[in-house]
């Protein structure tokens, strides 16, 4: 059974070929325009998404030598994202399945971020309950995921997400779009040269938002914090925005690793797993890696970097095993 995936509900144009769950081909085109404007302007993302789809769905037909013909199953991301964005992957997928009579599915991208963690691994890796924190640019929540079908948010953001945190402090600094990995990376270059105590300072320079037993998350006090204080260095040194990106990455993933481990005891769950861009910190994965083996859990992230960012393999497996379920 050959499924074609399309995702557009942000910035990256992103077309997957899977056959029987496994995928095959994908070739993805991150909009680097967005650069330009520190953020993603949703009708500039639109207009480049609608010229880069169908060069991918070239690129991912001719490197398995099929055609579109043979295709059995489409399915894209319908929510939530973007509209524009979102409307130009829809559109596309769905003229394609009415005009060659193939089923479509309509995936929501939370959902496929979680089911990034079966790709290239099989089902029974990941024992249920297990709880998921799925955090991206656009949303930070946490699920009680019960069985492969069944899931249940038991908290999300109350303002910010936490990679729209990253962004805009890297943004503060003028060091792009998107922020996460260039933070994390000065936070890294900090940690080679810095002394303990220096890290010992620069970990508790920015506040952590709600805390105690809460389980909501809230970045919007960190991140008024964070402006005041790059607003009170006037022109910061590279010293400084490394100790900066140092201080936002360590207040960040403590919040994040903290209230996952915290929704997983409070709920008897023992197990733990990470999905969405942020996803891609390796602070944050060897954080909760400890955590986990401290209590003897099991603790699972997508395989690779690229499948914790949006990509449209997860739109495929995703559908693929919403597919064995309810064949269409
Ligand atoms: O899932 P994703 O690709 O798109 C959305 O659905 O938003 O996530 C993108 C987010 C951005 O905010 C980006 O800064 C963040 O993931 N990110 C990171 C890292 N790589 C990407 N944040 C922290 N550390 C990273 N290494
Ligand atoms: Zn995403």
């Amino acid at each position: 059974m050959y499924l074609l995936a399309l995702e557009t509900s942000c910035d990256d144009t992103s077309v997957a070929l899977m056959r029987d769950g496994e995928l095959l081909a994908m070739s993805t085109r991150t909009q680097l325009e967005h650069d330009a404007t520190g953020g993603v302007v949703p009708e500039v993302a639109a207009r480049s998404h609608a010229n880069a789809i169908f060069p991918c769905i070239d690129d991912v037909l001719r490197e398995a030598n099929i055609s579109l013909s043979d295709i059995d199953v489409f399915a894209c991301t319908a929510r939530p994202g973007l509209a524009p964005s979102l409307l130009t992957g829809t559109t596309v997928a769905d003229t394609l399945a009415l005009s060659l009579g193939k089923p479509i599915l309509w995936i929501d991208h939370i959902e496929s971020h979680m089911f990034a963690n079966f790709l290239e691994r099989e089902t029974d890796e990941i024992r249920f309950p297990t709880m998921i924190l799925t955090v991206s640019g656009g949303h930070t929540e946490i699920y009680l995921w019960r069985s492969l079908y069944e899931f249940e948010m038991v908290s999300q953001t109350r303002d910010d997400a936490a990679g729209e945190c990253f962004d805009k402090v890297a943004k503060m600094m003028w060091l792009g779009f998107p922020g996460g990995a260039k933070i994390a990376r000065l936070s890294a270059e900090f940690v080679n040269r810095a002394t303990d105590d220096e890290k010992q300072l620069a970990s508790k320079l920015f506040p952590r938002g709600l805390s105690g037993a809460e389980l909501d998350f809230s970045f919007s006090g960190m991140k008024s914090a964070i402006k005041r204080y790059v607003d009170s260095i006037g022109e910061p040194t590279d010293a400084d925005r490394e100790r900066i990106a140092y201080g936002t990455e360590m207040a960040i993933t403590d919040v994040l690793a903290t209230k996952l481990i915290q929704a997983a005891e409070q709920h008897g769950v023992r197990d733990i797993a990470l999905a969405g861009g942020v996803s891609a910190n390796t602070r944050l994965k060897d954080m909760l890696t400890q955590e986990a083996m401290n209590r003897g859990w099991n603790f699972i992230a997508p395989k690779k970097i690229l499948y914790s960012m949006d990509n449209a393999a997860m739109v495929g497996i995703r559908a693929y095993y919403e597919y064995i379920k309810n064949p269409k």
